[in-house]
């Protein structure tokens, strides 16, 4: 009777994995904050995007880990065509072609050597403006290199509308554009600074936004959609759904939420000291995230949890 009248019902196709990829590694390295989630080779990241299509996953949204040494104040790597996320864009769409949604994360932070999303200025502020000629840049590097879906992520204002502009430029009116929208300045990104090796000092509250607001991400939206955003973002998640939920009910694009690597953290280390029941209580946010609003659900666990929904009844 429960399953015959439940008012939300996850499904495989709602997930989108998240996965990060480093350069100048042979072997996957563990990430430790993240029990269960690697940086990937070349090689086991195929695997990875290959798998998560077979277990019936929607997407994939690749980031790029790339040798200490590459890093700059400017993050040139992320806009070389041979850098490490370009490298993987071609190598997994060579492997899923258009089968798996192949989006890419846009954003400085993991190719610049203070960590910052932007370039930063004399005063060690960052600069919006200089910050938003990277992110054309980096948009037709990665649509040149097979992205289906940008996701500019570094809350610089004015992000979208500059990113779709650099792409419309050069004939790629077809990649989309997932906004970040409410991206909130967060506790819960912890474990992600270990995932790219980030070199953050300080904070970035001088452009993701206040826990403490919600008017301020209907203002967010206004200007995402407006700059032409496809798809809009709510992240984190868990700690948001009210958010999520007022978001989900003003607009009429897709609607998505990033259930972050301090999200999947406290369930995984709740669950190895025995606390929790890991597998029910993954289920439970997922559906949480979902009842509340969101399309679309990048979590870590996705291949595991689009198994699992495929095996349950
Ligand atoms: C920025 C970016 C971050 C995450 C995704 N894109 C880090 C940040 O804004 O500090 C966090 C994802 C996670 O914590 O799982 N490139």
């Amino acid at each position: 009777m429960r399953r015959m009248v439940a008012e939300t019902r996850l499904h495989p196709a709602d997930l989108i994995l998240p996965a990060f990829v480093r350069e100048g590694v042979t072997e996957p390295v563990p990430i430790e904050a993240m029990p269960g989630v690697v940086q990937h080779t070349r090689d086991t990241l195929r695997r990875a995007a290959v798998e998560a299509l077979e277990a019936g996953v929607s997407g994939i949204m690749l980031f790029g880990v790339p040798e200490e040494a590459k890093k700059d104040a400017l993050g040139t790597a992320g806009t070389d065509p041979d850098g490490i996320l370009q490298v993987a864009l071609r190598d997994v769409r060579a492997e899923v072609g258009d089968e798996l949604i192949v989006m890419s994360d846009l954003c400085l932070d993991e190719y610049t050597d203070h960590g910052h999303c932007g370039v930063l200025a004399d005063d060690g502020r960052v600069d919006n403006d200089a910050t938003l000629e990277r992110y054309a840049e980096m948009a037709q590097v990665q649509a040149d290199a097979g992205a289906h879906v940008v996701g500019p992520s570094g809350m610089m204002d004015g992000q979208v509308g500059v990113v779709r502009d650099a792409l419309d430029t050069i004939g790629k009116e077809d990649v989309s554009v997932l906004a970040y929208t409410a991206k909130y300045s967060s506790a819960f990104y912890g474990p992600f600074r270990e995932a790219v090796g980030s070199s953050l000092k300080g904070d970035r509250k001088t452009y993701q936004q206040d826990p403490a607001n919600l008017r301020e991400s209907m203002r967010e939206l206004a200007l995402d959609l407006e700059e032409g955003a496809d798809m809009v973002m709510v992240k984190p998640a868990g700690p948001y759904l009210d958010v999520l939920a007022k978001v989900a009910e003003a607009v009429d694009v897709p609607v998505a939420a990033y259930q972050i690597s301090g999200e999947y953290a406290m369930v995984e280390a709740a669950a190895q000291r025995g606390w929790i029941d890991r597998d029910k209580a993954i289920m439970e946010t997922l559906t949480g995230i979902r009842r509340a609003g969101a399309k679309m659900i990048l979590t870590y666990w996705a291949t595991e949890a689009a198994r699992a929904l495929r095996s349950a009844r």
